[in-house]
C-alpha cells in the first residue's frame, strides 16, 4: 500500500504542500464511483469542504499619509486610494478598529523640499511618519501599526539606501535605519518593517531596539524582496519619482539591493538569514506573482509569513475592473485567498477596508 504520510515525512519540509497533493490523488477513488463534483453541488457543501479561509484577521491595510491640509488626494495610477492628512490617517485608522482590521501599515509621501541626498528627514521625530503614527495609534489603540523602515522616500535620488560614490553604502545605511527604527518606535509603531534589503539591517536594529528599550517591538522583515515592475504606481504614491542615476552600478534601479525575480534559493538564504538576526515575521514581496516563494518560504521555515499585494497589483485589479473586463469584488477576494491557499499567515494590501467590508457581510 502506498504510505503516503510516511514518504512525507520522509522528504525535506519544503516538498510537503506538493506532496499533499499527490497523496489525495492517491486516495481519491475513480469515475463513476468517484465524483469530485458531488462536493462543489452547493453552496453548504463547498463552505464545508473549503480548504483555507480568509478572514478580515488576515489583512494589514497599507496606506500612504501626506504632510498637507487636503484631507485626500487622490493617486491616480492607484485608482480608489488616496494620499491622507494626518487627521484623515486617523481616522482610516478608526475604520480600520470597527471593521476589525488588525494592523495598518503606514507609508510617507515627503515633501520634496524635505528631501536630500543623506535622507534625513528620516530621523525626524516630528516628521510625517511620527505624527501620523501618534495621531492614528491615539485615535484607534486597538490597531497594530507598521511602519517602513528604508530610506527612499526621503532621499533626493530616491534610493533605499545612501549614496557613496555612486554606490549603495551598505553598513552606513544600516545605522540610519537603526536610528530611523528607533525614533518610529518612540512614537508608537508596534511593527517596524525594514523594506530596504541592505545586509545585516534586521540584525542591527534588533541590537538597537533592544538598547533602546524596545524589546517588544516586533519586526516584520521585507525578507524576500525582488527588483520588480510592480512598484511603478507606488512611486507615484510616495512622490518617489524617477530614481537618480547616482548610482553608477545601477542608474536607474534597485537591482544591486532587491532581489533577481529569477530566483528562489536565494529567498530562502534571506530569510533564513533575517531569523536568524531576529525578524519576528518575514514577507515576500511582491505578492501574487511570488506565491510559489510564498510556498516555498512558509513550508521551509514555518515562521509567520506575510505577501505584499503591492500597488502594481492593486492597480492591474483597478485597471481590468473599471473597464467592465473583471468583477471588482470577485477579483479582490480571490487574489487574497490565493496568498492564504500558497501559505500567508497574511497579506498587506491596498484593498483591506473594501475587503473587510466583502468579509464581513
Ligand atoms: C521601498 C518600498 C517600496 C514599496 C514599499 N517600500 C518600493 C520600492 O522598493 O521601490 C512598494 C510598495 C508597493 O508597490 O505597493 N522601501
Amino acid at each position: 500500500m502506498f504510505q503516503a504520510d510516511r514518504v512525507t515525512e520522509a522528504l525535506p519540509r519544503m516538498y510537503a504542500p506538493q506532496l499533499r497533493t499527490v497523496r489525495m490523488k492517491s486516495y481519491s477513488g475513480r469515475y463513476p464511483a468517484a465524483r469530485p463534483r458531488r462536493l462543489r453541488q452547493n453552496n453548504w457543501v463547498r463552505r464545508l469542504t473549503r480548504e483555507t479561509q480568509l478572514s478580515v484577521d488576515d489583512l494589514i491595510w497599507a496606506l500612504v499619509v501626506h504632510e498637507g491640509a487636503e484631507d485626500e488626494i487622490p493617486v491616480s495610477a492607484m485608482p480608489g486610494t488616496a494620499r491622507l492628512s494626518v487627521r484623515a490617517a486617523a481616522s482610516a485608522a478608526k475604520r480600520a478598529q470597527e471593521l476589525g482590521i488588525p494592523a495598518i501599515a503606514v507609508f510617507p509621501f515627503i515633501d520634496p523640499a524635505k528631501k536630500d541626498a543623506s535622507g534625513r528627514e528620516a530621523l525626524n521625530a516630528n516628521g510625517l511618519v511620527c505624527n501620523a503614527v501618534r495621531a492614528m495609534k491615539d485615535a484607534a489603540p486597538e490597531v497594530g501599526l507598521m511602519v517602513d523602515v528604508a530610506l527612499d522616500p526621503f532621499t533626493d535620488h530616491g534610493h533605499d539606501g545612501l549614496l557613496k560614490d555612486g554606490r549603495i553604502a551598505n553598513d552606513e545605511t544600516v545605522k540610519v535605519l537603526v536610528e530611523q527604527a528607533i525614533v518610529q518606535t518612540r512614537a508608537g509603531a508596534d511593527i517596524v518593517a525594514p523594506s530596504d534589503m541592505m545586509d545585516g539591517r534586521i540584525g542591527a536594529i534588533r541590537a538597537g531596539l533592544d538598547g533602546a528599550g524596545f524589546q517588544d517591538t516586533l519586526i516584520m522583515s521585507y525578507a524576500a524582496k525582488y527588483a520588480s515592475a510592480f512598484y511603478g504606481p507606488y512611486r507615484e504614491a510616495i512622490g518617489s519619482g524617477k530614481l537618480g542615476s547616482g548610482a553608477a552600478a545601477n542608474p536607474g534601479d534597485k537591482r544591486t539591493y532587491q532581489m533577481d525575480s529569477a530566483n528562489t534559493d536565494e529567498a530562502l538564504r534571506e530569510v533564513a538569514m533575517d531569523i536568524a538576526e531576529g525578524a519576528d515575521m518575514v514577507m515576500v514581496k511582491p505578492g501574487m506573482p511570488y506565491l510559489d516563494i510564498v510556498a516555498r518560504v512558509k513550508a521551509e521555515f514555518g515562521v509567520p509569513t506575510y505577501a505584499f499585494q503591492v500597488s502594481g497589483e492593486y492597480a492591474m485589479i483597478k485597471a481590468a475592473t473599471q473597464n467592465g473586463w473583471l468583477d471588482e469584488n470577485r477579483a479582490i477576494l480571490e487574489s487574497l485567498s490565493a496568498f492564504k491557499r500558497a501559505g500567508a499567515d497574511g497579506i498587506i494590501t491596498y484593498f483591506a477596508p473594501k475587503a473587510a467590508e466583502l468579509l464581513g457581510a
